[in-house]
């Protein structure tokens, strides 16, 4: 498995593109010559130039690109947060305390709702909880406060890309990459084993996300409990990454761990609609000396605090609570049916996922292994925005999103993904991608 990611390999900055951000970025990478000239100006950090562009820039460009393109791409879900939770936003705007700085650590009425959430549904009854600006920043907060820059880290592949950048960009680079079951793919747990029991250096952390991201598979129970014996037994930290709790199909079942070296992430961004609110929370072991110290001193020069009336949504969202998510989830199910339908042309053996979160994960033909040109080319050609594998750390594939669409939206989806997999079978990628992508 690579230790390193084949992605940098497959970015090319487009001069044409709309996004001033990147066009800037390419004139300052092809000047970066005359600017080292210049003093220390022109010497960008390399913990961030030596970091993928992130994959959800480039998708969203194809989104806007190719006119009219179904949003296979970006992991997100089509519904808006409840009723009950926006309608009084309008009056909570206006209280002075929507305005002002809220505590580090999150509201105190959305921290008593989310520990005693965390008792009730999780399970987890030694929690500490920081309530962050999205999950994202709950991760990265993590690395801060537990990884120095000479640690080694473990993610499974495939992995989920912004694992990944969290710790190149706070300059971490022994990125181990352990391998997945290649028919499940959950992640190897005789591997940890070797590789905590044999290493010289224990790695700091090992991250894992159920239901996954990008396999949409669930990890079972004992497979989980194994994974958090390993890393106590080991002295590594266990973060597991439960955005998609609630997103469980075919019996399937989500389970959290707990232990004083575990730490469980949360969000509210797919179960109630909040992707641009940004609410996630970390809750970590109240038995986990000093790590709250930790995290405050980075939530003080990250977030200081998440938004505060985006933390009263999700409050009203909690009181509504999962039997409103589980209701959505499930129309959830015909979009999943539809897409593995349309992904056939591939072959039933090269479909994986759909057991838990909101994604398909599938193998093009062995020839495809540059996987960014096929989502370029279906993006212009066919209309469908997908994921490239390498962005997970396996070139030769695409995932596949199925919540980011109605019902209605997914059947024309799978229309086209399915006629461009059948075109990509029979004659190729006819006709491109052409050089804009
Ligand atoms: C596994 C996983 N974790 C975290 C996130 C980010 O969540 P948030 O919006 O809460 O930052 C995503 C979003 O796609 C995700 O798929």
């Amino acid at each position: 498995m690579p230790r390193s990611s084949p992605l940098s390999t497959h970015f090319r900055f487009d001069s044409k593109s709309s996004s001033s951000t990147l066009r800037h970025f390419d004139l300052w990478c092809n000047k970066k010559g005359a600017f080292a000239l210049m003093g220390s100006l022109g010497r960008l950090s390399s913990r961030s130039l030596e970091t993928e562009i992130p994959i959800m820039v480039k998708i969203l460009e194809l989104t806007e690109g190719a006119k009219d393109a179904m949003p296979l791409g970006q992991g997100a879900v089509y519904w808006q947060p409840p009723e009950q939770a926006l309608e009084n936003i309008k009056q909570i705007a206006w209280e002075p305390s929507s305005s002002r700085y809220g505590t580090h650590e999150g509201l105190p009425e959305l921290k008593e709702a989310l520990l005693k959430k965390l008792l009730l549904e999780n399970k987890l009854y030694k929690s500490s909880v920081m309530v962050t600006a999205g999950s994202n920043q709950g991760f990265l907060n993590l690395v801060l406060a537990l990884c120095d820059v000479t640690d080694s880290v473990v993610l499974f592949a495939p992995y989920f890309f912004n694992s990944y950048m969290s710790f190149r960009m706070t300059g971490i680079t022994n990125i181990l990459v352990g391998p997945s079951d290649p028919d499940t793919l959950h992640p190897d747990a005789d591997w940890l084993e070797n590789i905590l029991g044999e290493s010289q250096s224990i790695p700091k952390l090992v991250s894992i996300v159920n239901p996954g991201n990008p396999s949409g598979t669930c990890i079972p129970k004992p497979l989980v409990k194994r994974i958090s014996d390993i890393c106590r037994d080991a002295g590594s930290w266990l973060v597991v990454d439960n955005a998609y709790e609630y997103f469980i199909y075919d019996g399937s079942e989500h389970f959290c761990v707990e232990g004083k070296h575990v730490i469980n992430l949360f969000s509210f961004s797919k179960a109630y609609g909040m992707m641009g609110w940004r609410v996630g929370y970390i809750a970590y072991s109240s038995e986990a000396d000093g790590l709250r110290t930790q995290l405050l001193k980075i939530q003080d020069n990250v977030a200081i605090c998440a938004s505060v009336i985006s933390q009263r949504v999700a409050l009203g969202c909690l009181e509504v609570g999962r039997p409103w998510v589980t209701d959505r989830v499930k129309t959830l199910m015909r979009n999943k049916e539809l897409l593995i339908d349309a992904l056939s042309p591939l072959g039933d053996g090269n479909i994986k996922g759909g057991e838990g979160a909101i994604f398909l994960w599938a193998k093009l033909p062995d020839k495809y292994q540059n996987d960014f040109d096929v989502v370029c080319w279906f993006a212009q050609r066919h209309g469908v925005v997908l994921l490239p594998g390498s962005a997970c750390g396996v070139p030769g594939c695409i995932r596949v999103t199925f919540g980011a669409v109605t019902e209605t939206e997914c059947e024309l989806a799978a229309k086209r993904l399915k006629k461009g997999l059948e075109e990509l079978a029979a004659d190729g990628m006819v006709a491109g991608p052409d050089s804009s992508c």
